[in-house]
């Protein structure tokens, strides 16, 4: 499939990934594994590249802040399986889940949300959109109308949340709502289309129609087999140690951030640091995703790159703003162009288990093409409040409040009440987030670089990586496989790959190897000829235009670094 707007095929992507080594369906000799993937030899490359561009820029050379310094960021690297109890203060015991219907007939589970597409403004939802179309067209899936009377539409979501009996009445076979007044109001506006599973309209000043339909199954179209939405949790559950009881379960990590959050006094006592300071970690997390799709875009295990930025509660819309900008200019740094990423705030129904009142969440998006024209999450940078250090403050009973003494001498030479002094040094920080997806950015770079050249000879496509992302960063080429230019070529590859990641290839015709190399996004091929051996100059060919220039052998390390090297 082809998507108009951006002009890339998802079928040709996931082939050429295959084909070039960068990502293999894991388990495959077995049939795969649905939601897990194996990256190869340029796969690995490409996100070892992303990872440690992201490291350098966030950790060990951090952005400027605000006021004109460098912010402070250290790094942690935490255990995946931590002590149960982390995932209930967390909230994820509790709060991590889906609501899913079931197929009665055919015991497949459906995410509900995605059913109603209540949800679906955030994340393209072809089957939402299937579906909406299919119900407007049956008429015998409308029911009758049926009036409640409530304060509000968010009242009547309400009572339809919790009353049964009343669902039943309306021939509601299931429901997923927050019941927050965004969801009626969008609901509202469809009011008339029959076209959405609960509309809600006001008729002043208090009662509420209800208009319903039944929701056909996603798997056969039949009306009437799904079960009510059950919640389903996402973690993936484990145990440690011989014995296989309650007392002995665990789960793997659903996101890295509560390794950052445990650490946080560790880091305080022993790093030397003041707030306002980050702690950045890179690694696995692992989701039992209801629905894995699109590639690598939602698997069941993936990498993550998070940074928790703790600061005094006063400050985090100047911190939660300056991530915001930072981090959509980063992706565009490393070659997401222009309109393909975007920032959207999050609407409140959308706000995960631990944002409160008055915190948001804005996503770095990018426009995939199984998204285009809509984007699909990259990144979320979230005001999480100081949700998580209350929580395992107080599950753990551990002390994790921050005291700032330079800020309550100032604060006492200011004269300022007692009560003033205590706030503004003694207090648990707020956290800003910026968590980005390390497993989605390579597939925001792989679609990015992602370029038919049916206008070019021999290469089919061109994967145009930023060069500081490139799995390979040049390739020497002997001409031919003799008369002493392999040795030269050798020589020059030799010097080279201490620094670069650089292929030595010496078969097929200098044309095929050249086409080899533009699908693998190989910015700069340089070929050893007969001219070499006389002047000691060297072909360079760029991936992007294939035009070629002559530069002195000596010349190529400086032409990398001015080119890859930040
Ligand atoms: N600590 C906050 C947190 O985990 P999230 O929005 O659930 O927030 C952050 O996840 C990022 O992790 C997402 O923006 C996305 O890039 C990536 N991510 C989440 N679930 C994923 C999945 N199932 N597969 C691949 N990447 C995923």
């Amino acid at each position: 499939m082809t998507t108009e707007t951006t002009g890339k095929s998802m079928d040709e992507i996931v082939a050429l990934c295959k084909r070039r080594g960068f990502i293999f369906p894991a388990s495959e000799i077995y049939g795969g594994l649905n939601g897990f993937w194996d990256y190869g030899p340029l796969g690995v490359e490409l996100k070892n590249n992303l990872r440690d561009a992201w490291w350098n820029d966030m950790v060990k050379s951090p952005p400027v802040g605000p006021d004109g310094e460098p912010i402070s960021i250290l790094g942690v690297d935490s255990s995946i399986i931590q002590h149960p109890k982390v995932w209930e203060a967390s909230g994820h015991v509790g709060g991590f889940n889906d609501p899913m219907v079931d197929d009665k007939e055919t015991k497949q589970r459906f995410r509900a949300d995605h059913l109603v597409g209540l949800y679906g403004t955030h994340e393209s939802c072809a089957e939402a959109t299937a579906l909406k179309q299919q119900i407007a067209n049956i008429d015998e899936n409308v029911l009758p109308k049926k009036t409640v009377v409530a304060q509000s539409p968010g009242e009547a979501l309400a009572m339809l949340y919790s009353d049964k009996k009343l669902r039943r009445q309306l021939g509601i076979r299931g429901f997923t709502s927050a019941g927050s007044d965004e969801i009626a109001s969008i609901a509202q506006v469809d009011l008339g289309n029959g076209d959405e599973w609960v509309s809600l309209s006001m008729v002043p000043p208090r009662a509420i129609e209800l208009h319903a339909v039944k929701m056909p199954s996603p798997f056969t179209g039949k009306p009437g087999t799904l079960t009510e939405p059950r919640q389903f949790n996402l973690m993936f559950l484990t145990y440690y140690g011989a014995i296989f009881d309650e007392d002995h379960k665990t789960y793997l990590r659903p996101e890295t951030a509560q390794g950052i959050f445990l650490n946080y006094k560790n880091v305080l006592d022993t790093m030397r640091v003041k707030v306002p300071f980050g702690i950045a970690q890179i690694g696995k997390a692992f989701r039992n995703e209801v629905t894995p799709r699109n590639f690598i875009f939602r698997s069941r295990e993936f990498e993550q790159m998070e940074i928790e930025f703790f600061c005094h509660g006063d400050d985090a819309q100047k911190w939660y703003d300056f991530w915001c900008e930072t981090r959509k200019n980063w992706w565009h740094s490393i070659g997401l162009t222009g309109d393909n990423i975007q920032m959207r705030e999050h609407a409140k129904d959308e706000l995960a288990h631990y944002a409160k009142e008055g915190c948001g969440c804005f996503d770095v998006e990018y426009r995939f093409p199984f998204t285009a024209p809509g984007y699909g999450e990259l990144e979320g940078v979230a005001h999480r409040s100081n949700f998580d250090l209350s929580q395992h403050q107080e599950h753990a009973r551990a002390k994790l409040e921050y005291f700032d003494q330079e800020a309550q001498v100032k604060a006492k030479e200011e004269g300022l009440p007692k009560e003033e002094i205590d706030r503004i040094s003694k207090y648990l920080p707020h956290v800003i987030e910026p968590s980005a997806g390390l497993s989605r950015g390579v597939l925001a770079l792989l679609c990015e670089a992602f370029t038919p050249t049916p206008e070019r000879k021999g290469s089919k496509y061109v994967m145009k990586f930023h060069p500081r992302m490139a799995p390979i960063q040049a390739a020497i080429f002997p001409l031919v496989n003799k008369d002493g230019m392999p040795e030269k070529a050798q020589k020059l590859y030799d010097e080279l790959r201490a620094q670069y990641t650089v292929q030595f290839d010496v078969k097929q015709s200098i044309g095929k190897r050249y086409a080899r190399m533009d699908e693998a996004g190989t910015p700069y091929c340089f070929t050893i000829d007969s001219d070499t051996l006389e002047d000691d100059t060297v072909t360079v060919r760029e991936r992007d235009t294939a035009e070629q220039a002559r530069i002195g052998i000596d010349k190529v390390g400086e032409y990398l670094k001015d080119r890859i090297l930040k």
